[in-house]
């Protein structure tokens, strides 16, 4: 079982700017919470409990702020702290100490999942042994993504970032499930053109060992990659349809740790003294009768 997960909560926010010169954008508000909510509450939903949120350097005291250590959740976060954003497969290297002799999965910070069967999904996806999972997920543009394609055993046969020409419509997600051998082969990885070490020859270094395979969500799931500024309010639109008609909130943290058994109601009082006299803190208060 993986009981590990990383979020990479840096990066520069470049299509966010301005909105991101002072904050960091996974600070930034999703509808009713900050958008590191989104990711932390799927690692949750994995039932992993030890998690290690990675942010800009000089960043960590804005973080500490809203997700001081996770004792009112149950869980422990770690903080470690990324000099410049060297690329995503850089999480492993910075991460090595924290990863041990363990598996780990990893969720990029600006990641937004919702759907039907997710618990379920994420939980099978964490009894990974041995190589790497990646979850896909249909898109309607895909020479925007890192495309993969799949064989019938659920095996990536071709992988490509933003193709120009058609092979498959299935975009690889920013949540990933990797063995522990991810330390050894991110370390090797030499930065690409751009400067930064790519997921995507991480990705092929499992698949050239025969040991990349894939998870899918369908269509009744929703992954949005909040980078761009449209789309960052498209998922605000999104979680505000979904919680003003149902009264339920996505990506409540306590919730979900009420729900997993990792906490009681007295830290879910603790939590609404945290968070003082809103909205979020009434929801919390109705999970408490
Ligand atoms: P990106 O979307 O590639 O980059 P970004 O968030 O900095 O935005 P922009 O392209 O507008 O400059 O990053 C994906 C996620 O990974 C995002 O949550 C930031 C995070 N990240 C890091 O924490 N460290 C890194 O080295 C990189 C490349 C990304």
């Amino acid at each position: 079982m993986i009981k590990k997960g990383i979020i990479l909560a840096g990066g520069k926010g470049t299509r966010m700017s301005p909105l991101t010169k002072a904050v960091n954008k996974q600070l930034l508000p999703i509808y009713d919470k900050p958008l590191i909510f989104y990711p932390l509450s799927i690692l949750m939903l994995s039932k992993i409990k030890d998690i290690l949120i990675i942010v800009n350097k000089g960043q960590l005291n804005q973080y500490k702020k809203v997700l001081p250590n996770g004792k009112n959740l149950g869980i422990k976060i770690t903080y470690l702290e990324q000099s410049k954003p060297r690329g995503l497969p850089d999480a492993f290297v910075i991460g090595k100490k924290f990863i041990g002799k363990d598996n780990v999965a990893m969720i990029l910070g600006d990641n937004f999942f919702y759907g039907q069967n997710l618990s379920t999904l994420l939980q099978n996806n964490t009894k990974l042994k041995e190589g790497a999972r990646v979850v896909l997920h249909k898109v309607q543009k895909p020479e925007l993504f890192g495309i993969a394609q799949i064989n019938k055993n659920q095996k990536i046969t071709k992988i490509k970032e933003k193709p120009k020409k058609f092979f498959s419509d299935l975009a690889i997600t920013g949540l990933y499930f990797f063995d522990n051998k991810v330390v050894d082969y991110s370390k090797k990885l030499k930065p690409s053109k751009r400067g930064e070490v790519e997921i995507v020859d991480l990705l092929n270094f499992y698949k050239s060992k025969n040991q990349l395979s894939a998870d899918l969500i369908g269509r009744g799931g929703a992954w949005l990659d909040t980078g761009s500024m449209d789309d960052f309010y498209k998922t605000s639109t999104f979680v505000s349809a979904i919680e003003n008609r149902q009264g339920l909130k996505i990506a409540c943290i306590e919730e979900i740790a009420l729900n997993n058994g990792w906490i009681n109601k007295k830290h879910i009082k603790k939590s609404i003294k945290f968070y003082g006299n809103c909205d979020y803190s009434k929801y919390l208060a109705n999970l408490n009768k």
